[in-house]
């Protein structure tokens, strides 16, 4: 840090010598008029080049602000196309991300997780980041290729893993994931504490007011294209993506239970995939829904599979008009069952990726696109080396 001698000479040096100077001590006043002058006369040389990017990290003191010496630009509020990590600003305070074992219980964390912000503008640059919540049973098995993947664009993505409670694995030091696990509870595939987990991600992930988009993954699961490409394709989307629709027969109208009315209907029952991409304001009406949540955790058990039917219900119900219908994580339930298929490592090859990357169509904010996925699952850990030797390339990971 800065000893103590500069931190009196900074403030008159960033007044640029003008400031009126208490007359107690002439010799130390006149060491300090001339050590400020010059100091100053380095600034108006460097006025352009020079970014005051010090970080104060006790917060006593600021020195400049980068944009009390830039021409007046107001930050753009959703940095687009060629996301570069985030200058450093002050106000650190109100940006920084609680802790991750923060000790609240469920209740605490939703209701904590469930303010937004009165003033909409934000009184300091905010990046706004991708939140990469990972639902699974144990490691993120696909992590060394997520790795690349993040490689590079630090200050533009958060991670949240949940996983089994029972998992005591550590994950390696370095590593993007590494002090990344949430205080988890235990998911049973097909049972209602599956949604209570997504629920519990999505709030800590909104405790981070910095997280604008939240994308929920498996372990299984991979992207299909670079992160600069997902990052415009999100923040840029104005729609939610929770699919979502109508499906007679047993598995879809067939689970719904009676019980739930009259809050909710049969006509207004749906089904969809339990991987999601939505944005702030729907990740908190989510978290903060005491109405339709608490009829699925009352009726929705046995065969009837919450984490299929819930948010494609209460979004279509109430927030149906910016939602896509449609997720970006690309599945194949060609081979039947009641699972989708699995890659192993001979599936993967350039061909099966470009096929998965651009090989459907659909609408992008009101335009047609073969862009249609960003995700896939689900693969193996086997099919990670092909992958990892692959996708770089396919995904122009490394530019
Ligand atoms: C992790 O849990 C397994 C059993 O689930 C146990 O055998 C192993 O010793 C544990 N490892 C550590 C490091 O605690
Ligand atoms: C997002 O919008 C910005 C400006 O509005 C544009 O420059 C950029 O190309 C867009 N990205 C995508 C993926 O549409
Ligand atoms: C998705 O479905 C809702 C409700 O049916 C509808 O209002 C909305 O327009 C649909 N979205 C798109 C992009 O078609
Ligand atoms: C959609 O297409 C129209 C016409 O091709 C174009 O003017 C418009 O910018 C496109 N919108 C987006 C969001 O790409
Ligand atoms: C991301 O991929 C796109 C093509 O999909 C490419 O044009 C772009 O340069 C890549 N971005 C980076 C940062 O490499």
């Amino acid at each position: 840090m800065l000893p103590d001698a500069m931190k009196n000479i900074f403030p008159a040096a960033g007044k640029r010598a003008n400031s009126p100077f208490p007359l107690v001590n002439l010799i130390s006043n006149l060491i300090f008029f001339v050590f400020g002058l010059t100091f100053g006369i380095i600034i108006c040389f460097h006025y352009k080049s020079f970014s005051f990017n010090l970080q104060v990290t006790n917060g006593q003191f600021s020195i400049f602000t980068t944009q009390s010496s830039a021409p007046q630009q107001p930050p753009p509020r959703v940095a687009l196309s060629s996301p570069a990590p985030p200058t450093t600003t002050n106000h650190v305070e109100l940006q920084k991300p609680p802790r991750l074992m923060h000790g609240m219980s469920d209740e605490e964390l939703l209701w904590r997780a469930s303010m937004a912000p009165k003033i909409e503008e934000f009184p300091f640059e905010r990046v706004p980041k991708i939140a990469f919540m990972f639902l699974t049973r144990g490691e993120v098995v696909m992590a060394p290729l997520w790795e690349k993947f993040f490689k590079g664009n630090q200050g533009l993505y958060s991670i949240y893993v949940h996983s089994d409670p029972s998992f005591n694995g550590s994950e390696k030091e370095g590593s993007v994931f590494r002090g990344r696990r949430i205080a988890s509870k235990e998911v049973q595939w097909g049972n209602v504490n599956m949604v209570e987990a997504e629920r519990r991600l999505l709030a800590n992930a909104l405790l981070d007011i910095s997280n604008q988009y939240f994308v929920l993954l498996s372990e299984s699961c991979i992207p299909l294209y670079n992160f600069s490409t997902i990052y415009s394709y999100l923040m840029n989307s104005t729609h939610t993506f929770v699919e979502s629709y109508d499906l007679p027969g047993p598995v879809g109208r067939g689970r719904y239970n009676h019980r739930m009315g009259p809050t909710i209907a049969l006509g207004q029952w749906r089904k969809g995939s339990q991987w999601f991409q939505m944005d702030r304001n729907l990740a908190l009406e989510v978290i903060a829904d005491k109405t339709y949540f608490p009829v699925f955790q009352k009726y929705c058990n046995g065969p009837c599979y919450a984490d299929e039917h819930y948010l494609p219900t209460f979004v279509t119900m109430k927030f149906g008009g910016r939602n896509a219908n449609r997720t970006l994580t690309w599945v194949d339930w060609a081979r039947g069952g009641p699972h989708p298929s699995k890659f192993i490592r001979t599936d993967v090859n350039p061909g099966f990726l470009e096929k998965m990357r651009s090989g459907s169509s659909c609408e992008y904010n009101g335009n047609k696109t073969n862009v249609c996925f960003l995700f896939a699952r689900k693969f193996t850990y086997n099919a990670l080396d092909r992958l990892l030797r692959f996708a770089p390339s396919v995904m122009h990971f490394n530019k």
